[in-house]
């Protein structure tokens, strides 16, 4: 089999027409391949052809695409009654329903009709690409093609090779994939492959925060975005994604990993699901999309009526004003730093950039005098930054948040799932981190990111925050 890109001459069969199978057959389509698009259930692959020329024509009336492009891309894209329809395949790739022993008996009848240099491919998500290869009489040309929701726009894609694909199908599979104008990662087949395994810290610590009272919702986006410089917040992001499908997700990757406390799902997600509030699309989730509904402010501190602010750049390293210390969380609590170092203490959270942060979140010991708080507040008000004042939590929100992200970033390279540049990149382009959670570690210093780690733990004892030999590896590295 050759591992160079599938030229646009060689017909691509796509098995499913749901969401993700048309999506996907649009990609390839627009790549300039004839798809074959099959449905189990009848129409639904005519449906999806339909729909998917209706929205091409809108790309060509907003001027994204040219209109013969449209109608052309369109017309490469044929429904299909029949599964024997896919003969002339040199790649099919499924995306039907997620059961293994669907998919697996699909593999098998597929396997008889295309031609033995055909590459077999699974969008599925959450299904081990082994278990699914081992149905194949020949596994070897069988891999993972994980594309992302909506495919036509999300660019990343990731290649997950089983235990018995071979390195030309995956070489094969990349090269076609780029071709197709997608970032690609290599991924190892095991549990949420990158980024859903990744991104489980994003919604976990998030809602942990709220299950402790430390904020709400609202506040705790607002110090994500605004400071940290996601570009959704994990709430919002959770209402949009659904929490039936986030909290499954969660739950499928817990399960996967033997109950492993890092993948805890939480009982807040739980509850919503069970309430049937799962998020825009039912109109209700942690927020109201009634019509009418306001959406919910963050809190923020006031800020202070005719105080003093400080004449320095508060957010630039350590600072003693008023002698009071004023610092980035190295994850101890401010009160733990207070009581170590005889002084009062303001603790700031992480910020991706200090200039164009619009929040800051910030923590204080119990004996900051009022005073000082005040001018620093001022301070903050002057510099134009809203204020949010949180209890005294370790690692605050951005950092602890950012921390557990690399935590199990440095964790799936030890294990080998990818290499730091895959992770990050899977990261940066499925989820749209502004960073990838090595480089944000790397940049913060893997030093600290380990001491925000122990420090939670030292103070929760929760196992869940035990620091990955892949992180200690790059602490020691550093040194
Ligand atoms: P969907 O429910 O929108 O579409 C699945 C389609 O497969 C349906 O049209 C159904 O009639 C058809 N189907 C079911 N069994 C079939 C069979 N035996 N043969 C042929 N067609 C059959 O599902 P969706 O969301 O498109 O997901 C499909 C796959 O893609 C799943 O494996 C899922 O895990 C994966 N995936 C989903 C993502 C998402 O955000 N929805 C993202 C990435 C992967």
């Amino acid at each position: 089999m050759p591992s160079h890109a599938l030229t646009p001459t060689c017909a691509v069969g796509v098995v499913g027409a749901g969401t993700m199978g048309a999506g996907i057959a649009q990609v390839a389509a627009t790549a300039g391949h004839q798809v074959f698009l099959y449905d189990a259930r009848e129409s639904a692959a005519q449906e999806a052809s339909i729909r998917t020329a209706a929205q091409l024509r809108q790309l060509a009336a907003k001027g994204r695409i040219a209109a013969a492009d449209a109608e052309a891309i369109a017309a490469r894209i044929v429904p299909c009654a029949q599964l024997g329809q896919l003969a002339p395949a040199q790649l099919v790739i499924e995306a039907i329903v997620e059961d293994l022993e669907v998919k697996r008996a699909l593999f098998v009848e597929l396997e008889a009709i295309v031609a033995p240099t055909a590459v077999l491919a699974s969008n599925t998500s959450s299904i081990s690409i082994t278990a699914i290869g081992a149905a194949l009489a020949r596994p070897s040309r069988f891999a993972g093609l994980h594309f992302f929701n909506p495919a036509p726009v999300m660019k990343l894609v990731e290649v997950v090779s089983g235990l018995a694909s071979a390195p030309e199908t995956i070489e094969r599979l990349l090269a076609t994939a780029e071709a197709w104008r997608k970032v690609t990662v290599r991924a190892r087949s095991t549990p949420g492959f990158i980024v859903n395994r990744v991104a489980r810290p994003y919604y976990a610590e998030a809602l942990r925060l709220y299950e402790e009272q430390v904020a709400d919702p609202a506040t705790i986006d607002a110090i994500l975005t605004q400071s940290g410089g996601f570009r959704m917040g994990p709430f919002a992001l959770m209402d949009l994604i659904g929490h039936d499908v986030n909290y499954a997700v969660s739950r499928s990757v817990f399960d996967a990993y033997y109950n492993d406390p890092r993948f805890r799902p939480s009982l807040a997600q739980l509850e919503l699901v069970q309430a049937g509030w799962l998020g825009r699309k039912t109109g209700r989730g942690f927020y109201d999309y009634g019509e009418g509904a306001c959406p919910p402010e963050a809190a923020s501190a006031p800020a202070p009526v005719a105080s003093q602010p400080f004449d320095v750049d508060l957010l630039d390293g350590e600072l003693i004003l008023d002698g009071v210390l004023i610092a980035t969380t190295d994850g101890r609590t401010a009160e733990e730093r207070a009581r170590a170092i005889g002084r009062s203490v303001i603790l700031v959270d992480l910020m991706l950039d200090r200039a164009t942060a619009g929040r800051i979140c910030f923590s204080t010991s119990r004996d900051v005098p009022s005073a000082v708080l005040s001018r620093f507040l001022a301070t903050l008000d002057k510099m134009d930054k809203v204020a949010t004042h949180l209890p005294d939590w370790p690692g605050l929100v951005a950092m602890r948040t950012v921390a557990m992200l690399a935590n199990e970033a440095y964790e799936a390279v030890l294990h080998g799932v990818s290499d730091e540049a895959g992770i990050d990149a899977a990261m940066r382009f499925g989820v749209n981190y502004p960073l990838g959670p090595i480089a944000w570690a790397k940049r913060i210093g893997p030093e600290r990111i380990a001491a925000v780690i122990d420090a939670i733990f030292h103070l929760t004892h929760d196992p869940r925050y035990r620091v990955s030999l892949g992180l200690r590896r790059a602490v020691a590295q550093e040194r």
